[in-house]
């Protein structure tokens, strides 16, 4: 497929975004082709440089960030021929002149617009593009993470871009979307009868979704302490897995089709009230530890930590679905920093046979489960009991995996970033993998309530050690209900 010829304009093209993910993800696009022709990418922020001066970064940024063997020098004399660099303030409507002398004139071409700057700038932008006519008929825009801090300071930010755009030319980012895996879980589970059949709470008895990391705050407190876990990582990637996870088939795989079956998710969660805080939902934060047998230090004794802090780096929610679908089966959601692997997981569990004729001692064998890999080895795994082999074994069972792993299953294709395929539905004009703006404000809804309560009760947050699974309550929620995390099993 041949894909538009494009103007692709980052703000913010200094930053650690653009240099880390944005621009090698183009060139990734650029060496398989998949990037127009004569398309071009303009590097916008304030830094007094030239146009050579911006390619150096950026090639500096390529040898950084991808492997060797991927770093034709052809390919990446070619993709650096395509950048170009203007000098431009952001909220100063006279510097926006540069950029609209950069821009092809063409009205026709494409103008992808990236916001990789603050939130508070998107409407500044928004302004300054229109009022400098910078937009043509084949714009849009790019909206990164995180927008706004609450459902109200999103809203504000989502009415200022909402004055110059439509909604159809908005794309909102959460890059989970655009893992392979989290893809994956579409065709799994609307394209296998197998799977379709038993997708639902007379066949599954609980799902878990852990996104855990093992890196700390990486010299970004300022920006994390404001956030805290359950902004930073729940009210987007977490809640774009349950989703995906529990969302009815969709008529086609169009955007809205889509999105429109994730928004009747949101609605169905059941608020979590004040009363509900104890039971369903554990907060904690990591103190000193070891990660890979190396010493840390705490979230408190980070760089730059304020002493007042109450933050939480640890969160895990027994969230529950209030349909028909998924009435009674809890989804325990599971994020945190510092724990002992970097490893984001779906877990379906499937509810036993309902009479058990082996030994009584197996019988808490008898589960399947699915387990959904996003990261890091992306890949599907499905438990099954089997008789054990040998002669005098009885009929004992033995729970065995039925595994597909991405890696050695397409060994010859290269698992491309996220950010690659998310900037490739940009210019092919998908808005499928894209948040939709109502997404956000459900998915602020919820999570306000749970975090109003948390500031009306004003306690720390639970102490964990760095490198392990969080605070002990996060295991006795599940334990309660008779199931446990799928790594303790
Ligand atoms: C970002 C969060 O959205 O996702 C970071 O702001 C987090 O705090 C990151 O580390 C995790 O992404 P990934 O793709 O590494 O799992």
């Amino acid at each position: 497929m041949v894909n538009r010829s494009s103007d692709i304009v980052i703000f913010g093209a200094m930053g650690d975004l653009a240099q880390r993910k944005l621009i090698p993800a183009l060139f990734q696009l650029d060496s398989a082709e998949l990037l127009g022709q004569d398309t071009r990418i303009i590097g916008l922020a304030r830094v007094t440089q030239d146009s050579p001066d911006f390619r150096k970064i950026c090639s500096d940024s390529l040898s950084k960030h991808i492997k060797p063997a991927e770093l034709d020098t052809d390919k990446v004399s070619r993709f650096l021929t395509k950048l170009e660099y203007a000098i431009v303030s952001f909220a100063d409507l006279s510097s926006y002149q540069t950029l609209k002398s950069t821009l092809d004139s063409s009205a026709e071409r494409a103008r992808i617009f990236y916001y990789a700057t603050p939130a508070s700038l998107y409407g500044a932008i928004s302004r300054n593009l229109t009022k400098s006519d910078c937009i043509n008929t084949n714009s849009c825009v790019v909206l990164e993470k995180p927008i706004g801090h609450n459902l109200r300071s999103s809203n504000e930010v989502n009415d200022q871009v909402a004055e110059y755009f439509d909604e159809s030319q908005i794309y909102r980012i959460d890059h989970y979307l655009g893992k392979e895996t989290v893809q994956n879980l579409i065709a799994l589970r609307f394209a296998n009868p197998l799977f379709g059949s038993q997708w639902n709470q007379s066949h599954i008895s609980h799902v878990e979704i852990t996104v855990a990391e093992k890196v700390g705050i990486e010299g970004r407190w300022g920006y994390f302490d404001k956030a805290g876990q359950m902004r930073d990582m729940v009210q987007n990637h977490l809640l774009q897995l349950l989703c995906l996870t529990a969302m009815d088939p969709p008529d086609d795989l169009s955007a809205d089709m889509i999105r429109n079956e994730k928004v009747k998710v949101l609605k169905a969660l059941r608020p979590i009230t004040a009363a509900m805080c104890n039971t369903h939902v554990v907060r904690g934060r990591y103190t000193k530890g070891m990660v890979e047998g190396n010493p840390v230090p705490g979230y408190m004794e980070e760089e730059g930590a304020n002493p007042d802090s109450n933050t939480e780096t640890f969160v895990s929610i027994k969230a529950e679905i209030n349909n028909w679908r998924w009435a009674g089966v809890p989804f325990y959601l599971r994020t945190g920093k510092r724990l002992p692997e970097k490893l984001s997981q779906i877990t379906i569990h499937f509810k036993p046979q309902p009479h058990f004729i082996f030994d009584e001692s197996q019988r808490h064998l008898a589960q399947n489960k699915l387990i959904i890999r996003l990261q890091p080895e992306e890949g599907i795994s499905l438990q099954i009991l089997n008789k054990d082999h040998g002669l005098n074994q009885g009929m004992r069972l033995r729970s065995e995996a039925l595994n597909l792993n991405f890696s050695q299953s397409f060994e010859k294709s290269r698992v491309p970033d996220a950010y690659e395929r998310l900037l490739l539905k940009v210019i092919q004009g998908n808005q499928y993998l894209f948040v939709r703006r109502d997404e956000v404000e459900h998915a602020w809804l919820w999570c306000d309530q749970l975090m109003e309560h948390w500031k009306n009760e004003n306690k720390a947050p639970l102490p964990y050690a760095a490198g392990s699974w969080g605070p002990k309550a996060a295991d006795l929620m599940l334990i309660k209900d008779g199931n446990c995390w799928y790594e303790d099993q």
